[in-house]
């Protein structure tokens, strides 16, 4: 007993969580600031933090609750649901955070032996989620090279020539790493090739508020679709973990059936992080837009700083909050480069090989208010700088 022998195959099998890594790095060098992190440098609404400090003394908050989420905050969610993402035939589930969610779909969608499919740079997090639950046939599409967008061609063909059929296809909109925006036309397209081929498509809207340039984010509905939402940066709400999904009223069985995992991983989403979640709603989304918007210019000055590579190397910005970019060509092994910037230049970021593509890097520009943000640009400009004229100088 007590040997690595006896761990599960399926964990043994699963990635190492990049941020965990990640984390090393700041013990070694703890002067480090970080570019790598997806989190937002905000806190959640005044006024509802404030209304949820008086409700820490109801008897209610220290029970469980109901497994599918506090009524009250389904019911605000429905209506959100209806009014701004126009899904007016969804009913939700409360999750602690969206990943807790996707894991629940996983569980609930699928069985070990079936395969599914993302798109790279793919968000980790979900390749995971599929590894660790026992689904390891994960077909991995291609992005176009331009624009990042999900290859919906390739998506086409590859669910007519497989057999079976993959059960489940998944995006995030707007990306993690990508940073990039489906525009509604394709990810209508890829929805159809999905209800064609009779495969499900979940669709990761954790980043629904972060939308720039005049961009608007858009979501779909149908009996095969499935939406994963969060609150995490919406309402700068990381460690309060409320997410929740929007799934097709209309199929039959999968209340039950979600519940019955829901029943055994959290139970209920923490009850007083569904308060919070319920007050912050009660804001309005023009509280998370207006924050969303401070972030403008923290894309802007870091895309200079990753001017040293190229334009045609930085890709991303349109949503979300990251940049993705592409190092010269010798350096695939982008880990190398990220260690290097760390300890050289005292700025972390996240390697591309995490996402599923070597020779990347992702930028993160939520995390930091504007001087700080500055200051990351700065360290980030020169380490390029160096790597480009130099090399992975010790
Ligand atoms: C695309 C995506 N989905 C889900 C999550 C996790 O969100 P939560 O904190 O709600 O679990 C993240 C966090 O970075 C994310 O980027």
């Amino acid at each position: 007993m007590g040997s690595a022998s006896m761990l599960a195959k399926r964990v043994l099998l699963t990635e190492t969580p990049v941020m965990v890594e990640i984390q090393k790095l700041f013990r070694l060098y703890p002067d480090c600031v970080s570019l790598a992190q997806g989190v937002v440098y905000w806190k959640p609404p005044k006024e509802a933090l404030e209304k949820v400090q008086q409700l820490i003394w109801e008897p209610s908050v220290s029970c469980y609750g109901a497994d599918e989420g506090l009524p009250e905050l389904r019911e605000a969610l429905i209506n959100k649901l209806h009014d701004e993402n126009k899904l007016k035939k969804s009913s939700v589930m409360v999750t602690a955070g969206a990943n807790q969610a996707f894991v629940n779909i996983v569980l609930t969608l699928c069985d070990a032996d079936d395969s599914v499919v993302m798109f790279a740079p793919y968000y980790f997090n979900s390749y995971m989620s599929f590894q660790m639950t026992g689904v390891t046939k994960i077909l991995v599409g291609p992005g176009d090279p331009d624009t990042l967008h999900p290859d919906a061609d390739w998506l086409e063909k590859t669910l007519q020539k497989t057999i079976p059929t993959p059960k489940l296809v998944t995006v995030v909109n707007p990306g993690n790493p990508s940073g990039t925006y489906i525009p509604a036309p394709l990810l209508q397209r890829i929805s159809d090739i999905c209800k064609r081929a009779g495969c499900w498509l979940v669709i990761d809207n954790t980043y629904e508020y972060f939308m720039y340039d005049g961009r608007k984010h858009v979501c779909i509905e149908g009996d095969h679709i499935v939406n994963i939402f969060s609150f995490s940066k919406a309402y700068g709400m990381m460690g309060w973990r409320v997410g929740y999904i929007a799934y097709p009223s209309e199929v039959k069985g999968f209340a039950d059936e979600l519940l019955k995992v829901q029943d055994n991983i959290p139970i209920c989403a923490a009850i007083i992080s569904q308060q919070l979640a319920l007050h912050s709603l009660k804001m309005g989304p023009k509280w998370v837009t207006d924050q969303v918007q401070s972030l403008v210019s923290n894309r802007e000055v870091l895309k200079d700083a990753l001017s040293p590579l190229g334009n045609d190397a930085i890709k991303g910005g349109e949503g979300a909050i990251y940049l993705w970019a592409k190092l010269p060509d010798k350096y695939q092994d982008d880990f190398e480069v990220v260690r290097w910037l760390a300890r050289k230049h005292g700025v972390v970021l996240i390697p591309g090989i995490s996402s599923g593509c070597r020779g990347y890097v992702r930028i993160s520009f939520g995390g930091l208010h504007e001087e700080q943000c500055r200051e990351a640009s700065g360290r980030l400009k020169k380490g390029l700088q160096q790597l480009v004229s130099e090399g992975m100088v010790p």
